[in-house]
């Protein structure tokens, strides 16, 4: 399937998921040897050493450890979100069903983490900005990764908050741009 990106106004243009060429039969994830470090003023943090682990379609996967000892850098390494410098992958494979991430360039791996994973933030409540209402913030996810119109980014921030059972009479004000303090407080 070719996969594109329409932007409203402009001609629709080929994803760059569609030059990548997933294999259906690989493991959804596998990770192999993963390392990652800080360079720091101090010297060299080596937070992840040698993770490995596969992951397959319909399985789920809970990592377990103290804290410190790598579990999110493992998770932002994958999504390929780690501030580098100070980080740096310095060895090892993710592959997204067989396919190499790290070797992916900047443009296609936002595309994968529109489209193939997603993370969920550990602290979620901070994630979210206060001064934007809820239902922008789920709509800025279309605008920027498919291209909707405002218009368009609203209905599907209206479909998701209904998908969970927000009730009709609070949508419109959790999907105005800025939050009134009652939208605020509604999340
Ligand atoms: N920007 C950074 N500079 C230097 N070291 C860092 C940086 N970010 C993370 N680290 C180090 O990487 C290591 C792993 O951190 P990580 O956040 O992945 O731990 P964690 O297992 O998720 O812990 P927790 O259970 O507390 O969430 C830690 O030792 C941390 O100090
Ligand atoms: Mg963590």
């Amino acid at each position: 399937m070719t996969e594109t990106v329409t932007e409203p106004g402009k001609r629709s243009k080929k994803s760059p998921l569609s030059e990548v060429n997933f294999d259906d039969s690989a493991p959804l994830l596998d990770v192999e040897n993963l390392k990652v470090e800080f360079h720091t003023r101090d010297g060299i943090a080596r937070a992840v050493n040698n993770v490995s682990f596969t992951l397959c379609e319909g399985e789920t996967l809970g990592i377990i450890g103290e804290s410190g000892c790598g579990k999110s850098v493992t998770a932002q390494a994958i999504m390929g979100i780690l501030d580098t410098p100070p980080a740096r992958v310095a060895g090892g494979q993710v592959r997204y069903r067989g396919v190499d991430l790290i070797q992916l360039d900047e443009k296609t791996r936002r595309h994968i983490r529109a489209n193939k994973i997603a993370i969920i933030f550990q602290d979620a409540l901070s994630s979210l900005n206060p001064v934007f209402t809820v239902g922008w913030q789920l709509g800025e996810l279309f605008r920027q990764h498919s291209g909707a119109s405002r218009a368009q980014a609203k209905s599907k921030a209206v479909e998701l908050l209904e998908l969970v059972g927000i009730p009709a009479r609070q949508i419109a004000s959790t999907t105005s741009r800025t939050s009134s303090p009652a939208a605020c407080a509604s999340g």
